[in-house]
């Protein structure tokens, strides 16, 4: 080995070790409690507080600055429709129009027997087979405005039929 290759190593060993540990902040303690939960209640947002010595404005500011935070536990199921650029194209739009009247909403939120909860998505990474929703975290895509309203349709009928447990 050369010097030359040595000194390399050295340097890129010093970058290496340089690194801060991985720090624990209130973004990261709130997403780790939105994995778990789904949503932020205000019991997370007072021990996320404690845990990381923050105050509760805190916490709700760093909550309520982005918007994928829920502050309501989550519907049973979730549908998302995607309503990014290429989607939108492809006419995401209709379908989203489609999937409020089935679940009689006026936009994101969960259905008033907590069986359904909707998003807007804004990529949900298959553009390719836009328009795009995913009902579950299972993607359907090529969906037209009645493929849309037929699936939720379809989700709600199960609700229906197996009640509110139903899968
Ligand atoms: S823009 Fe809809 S899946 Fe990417």
């Amino acid at each position: 080995m050369t010097s030359t290759a040595e000194s390399l190593r050295q340097r890129v060993n010093r970058a290496l070790n340089s690194q801060k540990p991985k720090t624990i902040t209130v973004l990261s303690c709130l997403l780790a409690v939105e994995d778990e939960l789904g949503y932020i209640p205000q019991e997370a947002a007072e021990e996320v507080a404690r845990f990381t010595d923050s105050t509760i404005n805190d916490v709700w500011g760093v909550a309520s600055f982005y918007t994928n935070f829920q502050f309501q536990p989550p519907g049973r199921h979730r549908v998302e429709v995607c309503w990014g650029p290429t989607c939108h194209v492809l006419g995401a739009m209709d379908a989203i129009g489609e999937v409020l009247k089935s679940l009689d909403l006026s936009g994101e939120g969960t259905t008033d027997d907590g069986a359904i909860s909707l998003r807007y998505n804004t990529c949900l990474g298959a553009c390719a087979n836009g328009p795009v929703m995913s009902v579950d975290h299972h993607l359907i895509g090529r969906i037209t405005p009645e493929r849309a309203a037929q699936i939720v349709g379809e989700l709600k009928e199960r609700q229906t039929v197996g009640g509110p447990g139903a899968p």
